[in-house]
């Protein structure tokens, strides 16, 4: 598995960014609050051929999986959900929210995020 940190996403090759499940959402959330995250590539659109696909796409806060979503060479892989931010007892803290990409040739990509509560 490959983790992409927020560098590789400026500097990186075509085929690190068309594998990186790039998380575009805000920085700082309220304790609560609902909100918008979209998962895509990071810059450079993946192939969706019947031989190389992306087949799925998986979201995490920390240890819980939020959201899996199968696609086929059918549909463009980006997605978008809108997250509810944990309660008032966790203001002040830090969500991490991990995208996975899974490439049927080139396996599982990673991307991670801190998102603040406040
Ligand atoms: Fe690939």
């Amino acid at each position: 598995m490959s983790c992409v940190d927020a560098k590789t996403i400026v500097e990186g090759t075509d085929f690190e960014k068309k594998h990186t499940p790039l998380i575009e959402c805000k920085d700082v959330v309220k304790a609560g609050e609902l909100f918008e995250v979209k998962i895509h590539s990071a810059g450079v659109d993946h192939p969706m051929d019947d031989n190389h696909f992306i087949q799925f796409i998986e979201v995490k806060m920390g240890d819980i999986t939020l959201v899996r979503v199968d696609l086929t060479q059918y549909v463009k892989p980006d997605v978008v959900l809108y997250l509810k931010a944990p309660s008032e007892e966790h203001k002040g803290y830090e969500m991490k929210l991990s995208a996975y990409m899974y490439c049927n040739l080139h396996g599982i990509w990673k991307y991670e995020k801190e998102i603040k509560i406040e």
